[in-house]
């Protein structure tokens, strides 16, 4: 396993994942990773065309996890490009809005092609986003909990507006991943691990992004 040298002598490895967000159009995909890659949000985010690609790096004790991030386009007709870019993900995040019940069986949707057509290691996490219209809410936390707790996802409730557990929620997948290149082999992408310190690679040049 290569490691690289962190300023204060410290050593560090660095592992790189493939994530793909997924779900309806609108739930607010590209808003969390605008939150989380530049600390932004959009009032009026364009709606995706196709998949838009970003990467942050996240600090863990003793290493700096690489999150190369798929954002897919929600909208319907976009549906059959999907495959492309959760193969070989290493991570997903499926995201749904709590003002919205179709948007929560959307989810559950795209968990089932998850779980049939997508490495069988991968790490899901659930998304009930727009957390802030509680006024509006829906989809109540303890039947989006139970059904992640049964399905075996992470879950948390986000929003990518005032950035409740937006960080959060890739940290915990970021814990989650096996960092040894257990249960990750070649035909899933891998988990590669380079040499260099905590910031190469990363787009804001910023590492512990907490
Ligand atoms: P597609 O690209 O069409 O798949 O949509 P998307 O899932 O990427 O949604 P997008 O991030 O474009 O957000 C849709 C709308 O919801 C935008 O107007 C956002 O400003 C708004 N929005 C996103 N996240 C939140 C949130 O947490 N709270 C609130 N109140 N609005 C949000
Ligand atoms: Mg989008």
């Amino acid at each position: 396993m290569a490691s690289g040298q962190r300023p204060g002598g410290q050593q560090t490895k660095v592992c790189q994942f493939k994530l793909v967000l997924l779900g309806e159009s609108a739930v607010g995909k590209s808003s969390l990773v605008l939150r989380f890659v530049k600390g932004q949000f959009h009032e009026f985010q364009e709606s995706t065309i196709g998949a838009a690609f970003l990467t942050q790096t996240v600090c863990l004790d003793d290493t700096t996890v690489k999150f190369e991030i798929w954002d897919t386009a929600g909208q319907e007709r976009y549906h059959s490009l999907a495959p492309m870019y959760y193969r070989g993900a290493q991570a997903a995040i499926v995201v749904y809005d709590i003002t919205n019940a179709d948007t929560f069986e959307r989810a559950k949707n795209w968990v089932k092609e998850l779980q049939r057509q997508a490495s069988p290691n991968i790490v899901i996490a659930l998304a009930g986003n727009k957390a802030d219209l509680t006024t509006n809410r829906i989809v109540e936390y303890d039947e989006a909990s139970a059904y992640a707790e049964e399905n075996g996802l992470l879950f948390m409730e986000t929003s990518a507006k005032t950035a409740l557990n937006v960080n959060d929620i890739f940290l915990a997948i970021a814990k989650k991943l096996p960092k040894d290149g257990e249960g990750a082999g070649p035909s899933q992408g891998g988990v590669r691990v380079t040499q260099g310190n905590a910031q190469e690679g990363s787009k804001m040049g910023s590492c512990c992004n907490k």
